[in-house]
């Protein structure tokens, strides 16, 4: 299948988001199938990606693969897959990148527009490209192996560390004063 791969613009911010809301893959929990099904869509995640990725200095950037209008998706949409990534730093290795989300509409899989997205990331100037998978979601943790990526909790031992909310915000009231 014929597509190509752009950087997304602020125009493809509502799609972009309708896609990150449908990445949200759902583990085999009731709870969580019922909490997609009321909140399908979010429009809080629209006006931040809208705001956070196409400003002058934006948080992340990101890559849309895009079909031509006579393969357009079933709800016809011709953006069927993004790339979102930013950049870090390794105080080992230097420039990296991290890929934050890959995502590529179930009936445009297996077309090679993941890998298509994935390699252009990877062609960022950096010298490694880092990303998280869910334990459970082992259909996108082989095929992150099939094209070579080493599992770092497996070989290193990493893990995965968050402050948000409560945690977050007591950081903050706890920075020394400027
Ligand atoms: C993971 C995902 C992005 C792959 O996209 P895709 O377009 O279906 O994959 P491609 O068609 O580009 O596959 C490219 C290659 O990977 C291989 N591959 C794809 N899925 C694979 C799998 N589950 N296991 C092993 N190899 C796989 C293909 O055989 C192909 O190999 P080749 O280069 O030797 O021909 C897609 O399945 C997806 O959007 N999944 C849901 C979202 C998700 O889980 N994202 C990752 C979260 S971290």
């Amino acid at each position: 299948m014929n597509y190509k791969i752009r950087a997304a613009r602020k125009k493809t911010a509502k799609i972009l988001s309708l896609l990150c809301m449908c990445k949200v893959q759902i583990p085999p929990s009731p709870l969580l199938k019922l909490f997609k099904m009321y909140f399908p869509f979010s429009f809080f995640l629209f006006s931040e990606l809208e705001r956070d990725g196409f400003c002058q200095n934006p948080f992340f950037e990101c890559l849309v693969a895009e079909v031509s209008d006579e393969h357009r998706s079933k709800d016809g949409h011709t953006v069927v897959g993004y790339g979102l990534y930013y950049y870090t730093y390794s105080t080992w290795k230097g420039r990296s990148v991290y890929l934050e989300d890959l995502y590529v509409m179930p009936e445009f899989r297996g077309n090679g527009i993941g890998k298509g997205l994935m390699c252009k990331v990877a062609k960022v100037k950096c010298v490694r490209l880092q990303l998280a998978v869910l334990d459970w979601n082992s259909p996108a943790r082989d095929f992150y192996a099939a094209k070579g990526a080493q599992d770092l909790t497996d070989s290193e031992g990493w893990h995965f560390i968050r402050f948000d909310g409560l945690s977050l915000d007591n950081l903050v009231k706890d920075a020394p004063k400027d």
